[in-house]
């Protein structure tokens, strides 16, 4: 077995292939002239299975088009099997059609995923109306969670903790964190107008005055969910220090400054590499290869 890491998958596939003691490699991806992927394995994959890391941020549809190339060329070099330890796989959230006329990306992706790979591990995707990864793909797929990951933050770093869902998909979430520490936890309601514009409410009281409050969701992407819910647990329902912890630090338009600005301390894993990572999942990959 070899463990490649793939151009947005090198911030932590080093430290899973070392953990597994497993051969590292990392894989040389350039870009020709007028923007077409160019990439090489460097190393010998023939009669190995090749693991690629490979997390999607930024450039998302590029970093799928390297590891559609990357599988095939593994298996045309003589690879057994190739299989994808995903930190963060996109287009979760697309799952349905929501506008007329909108393409459905999630199945698709997932009959992509299905020609080139032997199998997959997700760090903890966002599973909402299709509710497990064999409605995804055909290729056996693997769900792996960080919340014992982010349980032991909370532990260490947040005494006194209630945790606050901001949505209902969150319990998976917020509610096992909160099960597994034995604190107080509430789950909100968010309606999504758009993309941009949620709104969040909660149909029963509860006093945060006294706790150190922890908002824990799977995402972070624009912010607007936290920075809704961060209004309405400060405003109504007393929150004083609030730390927002999310699997997922997409960051999209400048979401972590957004909510730097309104003075929360924001924790995620580095399932994507961000200033606010500070949860290493490497481990959890690790275990699976082990
Ligand atoms: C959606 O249901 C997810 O769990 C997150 O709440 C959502 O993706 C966050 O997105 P944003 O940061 O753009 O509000």
């Amino acid at each position: 077995m070899i463990v490649v890491g793939c151009s947005k998958g090198v911030h932590v596939a080093p430290r899973i292939a070392k953990l597994a003691r497993k051969e590292y490699s990392e894989l040389l991806v350039k870009k020709f002239p007028d923007g077409e992927t160019d990439l090489r394995f460097t190393c010998d994959v023939r009669k190995k299975v090749v693991v690629l890391v490979q997390s999607f941020f930024g450039d998302i549809n590029d970093a799928l088009m390297e590891v559609f190339l990357a599988a095939y060329t593994a298996k045309d070099l003589g690879a057994k099997r190739v299989v994808l330890m995903a930190p963060y796989f996109p287009y979760f959230r697309q799952d349905t059609r929501f506008h007329p006329g909108e393409c459905v990306s999630l199945p698709i992706l997932g009959k992509f995923v299905d020609a080139c790979l032997s199998e997959i591990y997700v760090m903890d995707p966002h599973l909402h109306r299709e509710k497990n990864l064999k409605h995804v793909f055909r290729v056996r797929g693997h769900k792996l969670t960080a919340n014992e990951l982010v349980r032991d933050y909370i532990k260490k770093h947040i005494k006194n903790p209630i945790i606050i869902g901001p949505d209902w998909e969150s319990y998976k979430w917020a509610r096992a964190t909160a099960e597994m520490i034995g604190c107080e936890s509430a789950i909100l309601k968010k309606t999504r107008f758009s993309s941009r514009h949620v709104e969040v409410a909660l149909d029963h009281d509860v006093d945060l005055s006294k706790h150190n409050v922890v908002i824990v969701d799977d995402i972070i992407s624009t912010g607007h969910t936290l920075l809704e819910t961060i209004k309405l647990l400060r405003k109504d329902l007393g929150a004083k220090k609030i730390t927002c912890i999310g699997i997922h630090g997409v960051f999209a338009e400048n979401a972590l400054a957004k909510l730097k600005k309104v003075k929360v301390s924001v924790i995620t894993t580095n399932t994507i590499p961000n200033a606010s990572a500070e949860i290493d999942v490497a481990k959890e990959f690790a275990e699976r290869i082990k």
